[in-house]
């Protein structure tokens, strides 16, 4: 894009080369790109500051100085200036609010308006969500999804090419635990008999299988004087579903036909999830597919020394050296383990679709895990495996408590969902908007989406949180729904412009001249937010963050209420000034709309 800021970095740059040629200091040019364009903390002290540390050394003087001597090369050289003040070390400078209101306006609204291409050319894989599929999706892959999909969305708006996977963990010890419950006590029924859907009723099967676990592991601990994890490891229902998954690895058919039919229940119920949050893939990887290859590297690596076999059978890698533990790759009794099938999944991957980065969005809780494979994938000689990276995120906590999995007290995504939308619904009713919003139920569906997407990215990713449903839904505050509403404002207003007729044919006819009446204070603060969107959409890539976009949402709502509050747009003193003004929240509107779609927070014409 046409940056405004170019035409002031290049005559600083000029005047600091003046500077120097004056000095008789021997040196390259200073260009532009050294220039850096920061806002100031306060507008009174102008529109950009220019800080002039980094030439101290060059120019052997100090930065205050310097920034002295470059607003004194300034106003020479240009008599017209709109003003450049030293300030401390920093240049300021106040735009000319007419000219820059014109030409950014003409940007965010013309055709090829605010493209970022910081990341044109790169080929990016980006993993998330990834469920295992023994329970359905809970609070922590809400998290998750939103972060994947965002970032996803993001850099592809930067340029890059992007393929979104996911790996559905669909083998191994604890989905046998939940088919081993099934096939003992389940009796025939399906999700369609019980009316549960599909991936729930197969979670609950793994509840039944822990709580039974539980209390047989009790039982032998207090009969045969046993500690807690002896005692789990002796008990029966453990032991049969690891024969289980010894059957399955062996292909026996009955096994494979429940294993088949339960997740074939699992996955549709999580895809169902993904669709109503708006989450998609561009591939899908399974576990089931992956982990012979994975056994296969591991057994490759064991022949070229690289890993060495236990006297009880198991493989295992010694990585003291690296700083890292010992970990075992393969069971004593053959099986394979999580860690396993990643190796086979790394490898498909990069032949799919041969990345410049891999992006692995998993929790905190796995740090270790992939420590351990990147090292790893680089000791079998991949030479990608050093563009794999894990984005760790941390933990979601409701007010009530940690969430936990095996107890079966896990917040499920489905029931978060429900309950946020029947809280919006209750709004939307005590509002007496039924009829207003047309569809409250839908309405109020995108509602709830707004405010969880906007509520979890909102904290930048590494840090643990707290969702606090209610807060997420209020209306005014830092939060999706207030953001959801001040576009469905903005449509409105447009909406009823468009009723009276008026004003489109002036912006045209003026052909942009009348954005240049847009110079009042409330007006300048939006106009120049609106053109720090790019930064603020490449900044979010740049650190895989969504909260910087989401800070961004919020900063320009609050530039907007301000406008609105302090500028009759409808109303205003003459038809080129409500043209004008009506044109910036067209912009606002556009700028609002982008962001919204990389943050997944859906766009409603009314709420
Ligand atoms: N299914 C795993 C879990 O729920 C997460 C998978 C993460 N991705 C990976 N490539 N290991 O913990």
């Amino acid at each position: 894009m046409d940056d405004y800021r170019e035409p002031w970095k290049l005559r600083i740059a000029e005047a600091l080369n003046a500077i120097m040629h004056k000095a008789g200091i021997n040196a390259d040019n200073i260009s532009p790109a050294h220039i850096i364009a920061e806002i100031p903390p306060n507008p009174e002290m102008g529109d950009l500051g220019f800080p002039m540390f980094s030439f101290a050394k060059m120019l052997r003087m100090g930065p205050p100085q310097i920034a002295q001597m470059v607003c004194a090369s300034l106003a020479e050289g240009a008599p017209s200036t709109e003003g450049a003040s030293a300030v401390g070390p920093y240049v300021n400078v106040r735009l000319n609010r007419a000219v820059t209101a014109k030409a950014i306006l003409q940007e965010v609204l013309g055709e090829n308006a605010q493209k970022v291409d910081t990341l044109a050319g790169k080929k990016v894989m980006v993993e998330f969500s990834s469920p295992n599929t023994n329970k359905p999706l809970h609070l922590g892959h809400l998290r998750n999804n939103v972060l994947g999909e965002s970032i996803s969305r993001i850099l592809t708006a930067c340029g890059a090419e992007l393929r979104k996977v996911c790996i559905i963990n669909d083998r191994g010890i604890h989905i046998c635990k939940s088919m081993l419950a099934y096939s003992e006590h389940g009796n025939g029924t399906t999700p369609a008999t019980e009316g549960i859907k599909s991936d729930r009723f197969v979670g609950d099967w793994y509840v039944h299988f822990s709580k039974n676990l539980k209390q047989e592991a009790e039982d032998l601990a207090r009969e045969k004087g046993l500690k807690k994890e002896e005692a789990e490891a002796q008990a029966p229902s453990l032991v049969r579903a690891q024969e289980m998954l010894c059957k399955w690895e062996a292909g026996d058919p009955e096994t494979t036909a429940l294993w088949k039919l339960m997740n074939s229940w699992a996955i549709e119920g999580m895809k169902e999830t993904y669709r109503r949050t708006g989450i998609s893939f561009d591939q899908y990887y399974f576990e089931s597919d992956t982990w012979k290859l994975g056994r296969e590297e591991v057994l490759k690596g064991l022949e070229r020394g690289l890993f060495y076999r236990q006297d009880d059978g198991a493989v295992a890698v010694d990585l003291s050296a690296e700083n890292l533990d010992k970990k075992i790759l393969l069971r004593s009794d053959g099986t394979s383990i999580y860690i396993t099938q990643d190796f086979g999944t790394a490898i498909n991957r990069y032949k799919d679709f041969p990345f410049d980065q891999m992006i692995y969005v998993v929790g905190s809780e796995q740090q270790y895990h992939f420590k351990v494979l990147f090292v790893l994938l680089d000791k079998l000689g991949f030479p990608w495996a050093k563009n794999l990276y894990h984005l760790s995120y941390g933990m979601v906590n409701l007010p009530e408590g940690k969430m936990k999995s095996r107890e079966g007290t896990v917040v499920d995504a489905d029931d978060l969902i429900d309950s946020l939308r029947d809280m919006a619904i209750a709004e939307i009713k005590e509002k007496e908007r039924e009829e207003k919003v047309g569809n409250p139920a839908e309405v109020a569906e995108k509602i709830a989406l707004g405010a969880l997407h906007y509520y979890l990215l909102q904290a930048s990713p590494v840090k643990d949180m707290l969702f606090d449903p209610k807060e997420s839904l209020s209306f005014n505050g830092n939060t999706g729904p207030y953001l959801q509403y001040m576009g469905a404002r903005i449509s409105s207003m447009l909406r009823k412009n468009e009723e009276l007729g008026k004003n489109e044919e002036l912006v045209m006819s003026n052909e942009g001249n009348i954005y240049s009446l847009l110079t009042s204070d409330s007006e300048w603060e939006l106009i120049k937010t609106l053109a720090a969107y790019p930064q603020a959409v490449s900044e979010a890539a740049a650190n895989l963050d969504p909260s910087r976009l989401t800070a961004y949402l919020y900063e320009l709502s609050k530039c907007f209420s301000r406008f609105y509050h302090d500028c009759p747009i409808l109303n205003a003193e003459n038809p080129d000034l409500s043209a004008a003004r009506l044109a910036l929240s067209q912009a606002v509107l556009q700028i609002l709309k982008d962001a919204f779609y990389l943050t997944c927070i859906p766009f409603l014409e009314v709420m």
